[in-house]
C-alpha cells in the first residue's frame, strides 16, 4: 500500500435494502428502501504525484487502466473533478467496502456515493444532494444500464424513503419498530440481466407482466401504510405477496426460495428477495429482536450463509 504524508479526506456511504417494489420501480411504480448501515463503503483521498491511482480489492493501478466493470467509477471520478474545476488533480484514492458485490445491497451506488463525497470533502466543496446524485447517477448508468434511481437515493438518505421515478423522493415516517433479518445466498446476481429479463417478459407477454408490476406497486402502497402505522403483520403479508409476484416475474430462484421458505418455517412474518434477485439476498421480517436473532442464527447454521439483523424504529 502506498503511503503519502499530507491532507486526507474521507467519504462514507451505507448499503441499502429494498423493502418492496424492486423491478416495478423501473416501470414507474413506487418502491420503499432503507439505508443499511451495517455494511458500508469508505473512500479515502490523499495527494499523489503521478496522476490518479486507485486502490481497491478489485483493482490497484492508474485510473487510465481500470477494468471494464470500474469504467463507471472512473467516469464518475473524472466528472467530479471537472465539476470541482480540478480536472488535472493527482490523487491516491482508496476504496474499502464491506458491502458484498452484486447481492442487491447497493454496492455500486454506495461506492460512487462514498467516492464523490470524499472528493467533495477533499476540495472543501459544500455540495447539494442534487449535485451528489447527478454524479452517482453517471456511475450507476454504467453499472445497471437503466437504473430507476432508487439505489442512489437510498444510500444517500439517512431515513426510509418511498421512491417513484419522476417524483420527489419522500421520507417515510415509521410508526413502530420493524426487525429484519437479511441472508445472503452467496451468489452474485446480475442486476442488468435481471432487469433485462423482465423487459423481455414484458415484450412477450405485456398484459400479464404489467399486471404483476402494477400489483407490486399496490403492494408498496400497502407497505407504506403498514410502516407508517407500525403494523408488522400487514408489512409481513405485503412482503409475502411481493415475493409471489417476483417469482411470477422469474427473478426469484431456488436458492432465494429456500431461504425465504426456511425463514417462514422459523416463524418470520414475511420474507422475500431484496434487490434484483437471481442470486443476492433475502429480507425477512421478524416479530422482535429475539426472534430475529433466532432466525438469523438458524439460517446460518442450516445454510452456512452470511446473515445480518437490522431494525428500524419509530421516526422522531
Ligand atoms: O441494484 P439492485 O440489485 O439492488 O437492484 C435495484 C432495484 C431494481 O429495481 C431491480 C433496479 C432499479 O434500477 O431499480
Amino acid at each position: 500500500m502506498i503511503q503519502l504524508p499530507g491532507k486526507t479526506a474521507v467519504g462514507i456511504s451505507p448499503g441499502k435494502l429494498i423493502i418492496t417494489g424492486e423491478h416495478a420501480v423501473v416501470y414507474g411504480q413506487p418502491a420503499i428502501a432503507i439505508p443499511f448501515p451495517l455494511v458500508k463503503v469508505t473512500a479515502q483521498i490523499e495527494a499523489y504525484t503521478k496522476g490518479i491511482w486507485l486502490e481497491s480489492k478489485f483493482y490497484e493501478g492508474p485510473i487510465s487502466k481500470v477494468p471494464e466493470k470500474l469504467l463507471g467509477i472512473a467516469a464518475c471520478i473524472k466528472e467530479t473533478l471537472k465539476k470541482l474545476e480540478n480536472p488535472q488533480a493527482e490523487l491516491l484514492i482508496r476504496i474499502d467496502s464491506t458491502i458484498p458485490l452484486g447481492r442487491g445491497l447497493g454496492s455500486s451506488a454506495a461506492i460512487a456515493s462514498a467516492l464523490v463525497k470524499a472528493l467533495f470533502n477533499y476540495f472543501g466543496y459544500n455540495w447539494k444532494d442534487q449535485e451528489l446524485m447527478e454524479l452517482v447517477h453517471l456511475a450507476e448508468v454504467f453499472a445497471h444500464g437503466n437504473p430507476s434511481g432508487i439505489d442512489m437515493n437510498a444510500v444517500t438518505n439517512s431515513n426510509p424513503i418511498i421512491f417513484q421515478k419522476k417524483q420527489p423522493v419522500k421520507t417515510l415516517q415509521v410508526g413502530g419498530s420493524f426487525h429484519f433479518v437479511i441472508a445472503d445466498t452467496g451468489r452474485i446476481g446480475d442486476t442488468h440481466a435481471a432487469v433485462g429479463s423482465i423487459k423481455e417478459k414484458f415484450d412477450q407477454n405485456s398484459r400479464e407482466t404489467y399486471q404483476s408490476l402494477l400489483q407490486l406497486g399496490s403492494i408498496t402502497r400497502t407497505s407504506e401504510i403498514a410502516l407508517q402505522k407500525g403494523d408488522i403483520k400487514s408489512l409481513g403479508n405485503a412482503m409475502n405477496s411481493a415475493q409471489i409476484e417476483l417469482q411470477r416475474l422469474g427473478v426469484s430462484d431456488q436458492g432465494i426460495d429456500q431461504l425465504v421458505q426456511a425463514s417462514m418455517s422459523l416463524g418470520a412474518i414475511g420474507a422475500k428477495l431484496t434487490g434484483a434477485g437471481r442470486g443476492g439476498c433475502i429480507i425477512a421480517l421478524a416479530e422482535n429482536t429475539h426472534q430475529a436473532t433466532m432466525i438469523a442464527d438458524s439460517l446460518f447454521t442450516k445454510f452456512n450463509c452470511t446473515t445480518w439483523q437490522h431494525a428500524i424504529h419509530k421516526s422522531n
